[in-house]
């Protein structure tokens, strides 16, 4: 992990990332951090699906690192929609259980380190909240987000905190995706999330090594989201499970496209161009200026 943080990229010149798909297929491992390419994709398919069904809302990640995870997500807000973001950065504790894991993964994170790896993929900023999500999003308005990544804290305490942060967050249609929900290290974070999902109405949806889940009546549900990866060029549907009665998919990255290079080659024209198009002129529309 120190290998990680010692990679800085700061003054590194701005990549060539016009768009989300560009980000994920190559720029973004010019990031530090922990996001695996298959929930990046997952998290285009998501926003997609999310599009096609009117869904619309804020964008919050709890936990930033050095941006690797929410740069995509400044990718995906649409204009309108406002990405928040919220890491304790520099203002770390000097002792307990969150100081021991900054100790151990986040040595030498800071704020400004996070903004310039930001400000090589995007114009502007996101709104950031620099302190404990446990203390800081109080303020953000109840059901105003359509997508909410919790990859903060690890503890047990903290990790409620942010599920029911997340609950009282996410609008209609909104998702939330909790990181490390499988991960040996992470014992506290599975213990909330998954007990959210047995006793507090979390309806997940898919798993990698995040859950995916709403609260959300109107949220895609398993079907469709079965649907549209039945459809996808670098993911599939391993298995299905269920958990206290609900039905869940576990998602991994198709063989095909694990063997073979970039998204954009992998996707097949008529559907390569059709995808290009939508996603520049989504591009477009963001930086248009507005009246
Ligand atoms: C695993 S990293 C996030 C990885 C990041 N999403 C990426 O794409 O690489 C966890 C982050 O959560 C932050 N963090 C830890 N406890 C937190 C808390 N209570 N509130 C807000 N952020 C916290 C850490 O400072 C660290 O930057």
């Amino acid at each position: 992990v120190s290998e990680i943080v010692g990679t800085t990229v700061e003054g590194l010149p701005k990549p060539d990332a016009p768009d989300a798909i560009t980000y994920v297929d190559s720029a973004s491992e010019t990031v530090p951090g922990w996001f695996d390419p298959r929930d990046a994709m997952l998290w285009l398919a998501i926003d997609e699906l999310q599009r096609d069904a009117g869904v619309e809302g804020d964008l919050l990640e709890i936990g930033v690192f050095l941006g690797k995870s929410a740069i995509l997500l400044g990718y995906l807000a649409r204009p309108g929609e406002i990405l928040t973001v919220c890491d304790l950065f520099e203002d770390q504790p000097a002792t307990g259980e969150v100081a021991a894991e900054h100790a151990r993964f986040y040595e030498g994170l800071t704020r400004s380190r996070f903004e310039a790896n930001y400000l090589r993929f995007h114009d502007d900023l996101p709104t950031i909240i620099q302190g404990s999500s446990t203390e800081s999003l109080a303020d953000l308005k109840d059901e105003s987000f359509r997508f909410v990544h919790v990859d903060g804290s690890h503890s047990y305490d903290v990790v409620r905190a942010d599920v029911a942060t997340a609950r009282r967050l996410c609008g209609p249609g909104g998702i939330v995706v909790f990181d490390d929900v499988f991960t040996g290290h992470t014992p506290g974070v599975c213990a909330a999330v998954w007990d959210a999902v047995v006793h507090d109405g979390l309806q997940p949806l898919a798993t990698t090594n995040k859950l995916y889940g709403t609260w959300s009546d109107q949220a895609i549900d398993v079907a469709a989201l079965r649907a549209a990866l039945s459809r996808h060029p670098r993911l599939r549907v391993q298995d299905e499970h269920t958990v206290a009665g609900k039905p869940l998919l576990e998602i991994a990255r198709s063989p095909k496209a694990a063997a073979r290079h970039g998204l954009l080659h992998e996707l097949t024209p008529p559907g390569a161009a059709k995808l290009a198009r939508k996603v520049r002129a989504r591009v477009r529309e963001r930086r248009a200026p507005t009246a």
